[in-house]
């Protein structure tokens, strides 16, 4: 019997044959079984309306639009985070950055915005771990540079709002040695993981320095509560991982291991990841900064970005667009005002004016501009807040806001 994985390996194989001889296929058609895919294969679970309706019912606050919109699509035991919370047991949120480069883009802000918004909504406990360690592991980077980004994507990530008394953010270069605790929970998750498994995970080879084959410990330690005993004492509390799918290997392998240790597995909340300018298919990349929208960009820069590089679903006459109408599907412009323009009635508005024709991609792109430019400098500014010594307040281990019976 074929199983469901095979049947879309094979439609997944379909759809590429068809996209090499030139066959458009919708983005969504695609993204969807790539969803499907994630879920079958790895076994997270969908963000369905049920879980939704929960959600809301639960925390008596609407949904997040980029919940509502399938942005963040899949999930790992959710229910669990939520039936906790009900019964008023404590729970934390986990995520993180490597800090690759001075300047995020608008898509790393994507899980930072919607932790904010989970810490908000359930008032809990924060860790932000900045994974310099891996970048200098993985990059050709100096060490003193590393420690330096991790600063300076600090500052970017608490420009987000975090709210202080309930958040610590650490640099891993920093951080580590200064707690025991942290370190053996490391070396515990170290000792139930084989090189064979990370290798079926990571695809690790014989020539990988041997600090990448051990780092994946690294990245799983602070899902444990333990890790922290001055935010946690010694209460064995579970966490929420809010992060785009890429990081989801990370935290299989952490789920695996953690009632070996006697931990909750780390729920999880995975995104879709947030495209170039030149279109889903193409990735973002840090050397080519027409590929994205920074968080550096002038309005002037986010104007022009727009207008030369975001790849259009219309068509190439104007009497033809108003003719045919054009693809929101793989409309850069309409991807990106799915993540930021908030009204719901306004995006529809313009689903609809834009397949119909009757807006045209230059008035689109012009919509994005506007909605995209206020959001970067609001950011920048906040930014400009964030001094020196608020970095180190936040980075600083201490207790938060919280306490624990135990
Ligand atoms: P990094 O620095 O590659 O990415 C930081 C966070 O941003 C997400 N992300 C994106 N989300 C949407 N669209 C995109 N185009 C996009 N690019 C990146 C990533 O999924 C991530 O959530 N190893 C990690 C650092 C890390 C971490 C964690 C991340 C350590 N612990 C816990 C999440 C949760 C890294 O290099 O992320």
């Amino acid at each position: 019997m074929i199983t469901l994985i095979q049947q879309l390996l094979m439609i997944e194989k379909q759809v590429n044959v068809a996209v090499v001889q030139g066959v458009m296929i919708s983005p969504c058609y695609r993204t969807l079984i790539q969803q499907l895919f994630v879920t079958e294969r790895f076994g997270s679970s969908q963000i369905d309306d049920e879980l939704l309706a929960r959600f809301e019912k639960v925390t008596g606050k609407p949904v997040h639009h980029w919940l509502r919109r399938g942005i963040f699509f899949s999930h790992r035991d959710l229910h669990q985070i939520l039936t906790h919370y009900e019964q008023g047991k404590p729970f934390f949120l986990y995520t993180g950055r490597g800090p690759s480069s001075d300047a995020m883009h608008v898509g790393h802000l994507i899980p930072f915005v919607i932790t904010k918004w989970l810490q908000d909504v359930f008032d809990v406990p924060l860790v932000i771990q900045l994974t310099d360690d891996e970048k200098y592991l993985w990059r050709d980077v100096k060490l003193e540079d590393i420690t330096r980004l991790a600063r300076e994507n600090a500052k970017d990530i608490i420009a987000c709002g975090f709210d202080m008394e309930k958040t610590f953010i650490f640099s891993d270069f920093d951080f580590i040695g200064q707690c025991p605790e942290f370190y053996r929970n490391m070396v515990r998750v170290a000792k139930c993981v084989t090189f064979n498994q990370v290798k079926g995970i990571f695809g690790f080879g014989d020539s990988d320095p041997i600090g990448k084959i051990s780092f994946p410990a690294i990245q799983a330690t602070p899902s444990f509560s333990s890790s922290f005993p001055f935010i946690f004492g010694k209460a064995n509390i579970p966490c929420l991982i809010p992060c785009a799918i890429d990081q989801d290997p990370y935290f299989r392998m952490t789920r695996d291991v953690a009632p070996k240790l006697g931990y909750h597995k780390p729920a999880l909340l995975h995104s879709v990841f947030f495209p170039a300018l030149q279109g889903a298919r193409t990735k973002m990349s840090g050397s080519d900064p027409n590929s994205s929208i920074s968080l550096r960009d002038t309005p002037k820069q986010i104007k022009n970005k727009v207008n030369k590089h975001a790849f259009s679903g219309g068509q190439a006459t104007v009497e033809e667009h108003r003719e045919k109408g054009g693809n929101c599907d793989v409309d850069i412009s309409y991807q990106y005002l799915r993540f930021f323009l908030e009204d719901d009635a306004k995006l529809e508005q313009v689903h609809k004016d834009y397949s119909s024709g009757a807006l045209l991609t230059g008035e689109l792109k012009k919509m994005l501009i506007e909605v995209l430019q206020p959001i970067v400098t609001t950011h920048q500014q906040n930014r400009l807040q964030v001094t020196d010594e608020i970095v180190q307040q936040f980075m600083t281990p201490r207790k938060l806001k919280f306490s624990y019976g135990s």
